[in-house]
């Protein structure tokens, strides 16, 4: 039987401390079926979602991770064996079965890469699920309009850095981002063109936003909840619009705003639309579409973190939380 190293969940961790909950091990790999091919994996991505799946509790779009088992997530790789006509030996492929080395994946679990339209890492981020959970979140969730005013946080990490050039790209007045620290809001600023970029780590943001956006916000998107939630809450126009994508500060704050701050959204007349990426598959070629012409012409910078090798898959998703990486956080497990 083949054996392939995995990623696997040690114990259940507390707080954004995770790499030690992490083991490496020996794992089986299930022999090859009519419809199913070996991939070799070259990159996997890391993801808020895989701390959340580390919980006991059960998240409602998807299962948990056992203790002493794998886990899984995106990844892209080479077909190097096959029993598939849809999967033939040398296609890149994306599928599910990511924090391993090699994978044996079915036909109907993966998708075939183009690699003249965007590179490897790429299809795991501005073309991947990162890329369509930003286009989701401001198209068919925010309804974003030409000229609007844009609030993203998280702006530095995969999705924000994604949604805020999205929604230049689409035609808002002004985008505005917030990340931490110096470094990720000057490459905000003056590689991804945002219009302006609040540093959480060292600015009061209510008040921030307020000089940013004095006629308030009309579509914020937000990746992280906490108080940077609570401070675009305040900043928010009558009638105003808040896709509501994630909250990566619930792993590892205990200063948790209270429910009484929703009295702001009734004030403003808000709509808060909470979404899945995976509601809106329909719209995955006109994204793919879009996307792939933005990086053609250059005008999306899709920056990757990447760690190398799957001893480091620990030390990437803890970065992630700790805000290690700019744009989106990769392992690469092989050339
Ligand atoms: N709804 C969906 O279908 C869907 C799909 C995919 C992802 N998501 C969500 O989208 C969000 C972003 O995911 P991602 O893949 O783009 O991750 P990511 O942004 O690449 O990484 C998380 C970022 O959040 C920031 N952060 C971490 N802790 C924070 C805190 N306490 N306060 C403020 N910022 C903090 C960090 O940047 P700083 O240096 O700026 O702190 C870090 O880079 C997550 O909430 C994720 O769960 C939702």
């Amino acid at each position: 039987m083949r054996q392939t190293t995995a990623v696997l969940l040690d114990h259940r961790p507390q707080g954004t401390a995770v790499a030690e909950a992490l083991t490496l091990g020996t794992i089986d790999l299930p022999e090859l079926t009519p419809g199913t091919a070996l991939v070799r994996n070259q990159y996997m991505s890391v993801d808020p979602s895989t701390r959340g799946r580390m919980d006991p509790g059960e998240k409602q779009y998807t299962t948990n991770f056992e203790i002493g088992g794998p886990l899984d997530g995106s990844a892209i790789g080479v077909v190097e064996e096959s029993l598939s006509d849809l999967l033939p030996v040398g296609a890149t492929v994306r599928h599910r079965m990511g924090w391993r080395e090699y994978a044996v994946v079915s036909d109907s679990a993966a998708t075939i890469c183009d690699l003249d339209k965007a590179p490897a890492a790429s299809w795991l981020a501005s073309m991947g699920q990162t890329g369509f959970t930003a286009y989701a979140g401001l198209l068919p969730v925010g309804r974003i309009q030409p000229g609007e005013t844009v609030f993203v946080t998280g702006a530095g990490g995969a999705v924000g850095s994604m949604a805020g050039q999205f929604a230049r790209l689409m035609g808002a007045g002004r985008v505005i981002g917030s990340a931490g620290g110096p470094e990720k809001c000057a490459w905000l600023r003056e590689e991804c063109g945002f219009d302006h970029v609040i540093d959480y780590r060292n600015e009061n943001v209510r008040q921030a936003l307020g000089d940013a956006a004095p006629d308030g916000i009309d579509l914020f998107f937000d990746n992280v909840g906490g108080w940077q939630m609570v401070d675009a809450f305040h900043n928010m126009k009558i009638h105003g619009r808040i896709s509501m994508c994630g909250a990566v500060s619930n792993f590892g704050s205990q200063d948790q705003p209270s429910l009484a701050e929703l009295i702001e959204i009734v004030l403003r007349r808000v709509t808060i639309s909470g979404f899945i990426v995976r509601d809106f598959e329909d719209l995955r070629p006109e994204f793919e579409a879009r996307v792939s012409g933005w990086l053609a012409s250059g005008e999306l910078v899709d920056r990757a973190t990447i760690f190398e090798g799957i001893e480091n898959a620990g030390a990437g998703l803890e970065g992630l939380l700790n805000g290690a990486n700019l744009g989106k956080a990769l392992i690469r497990l092989s050339e």
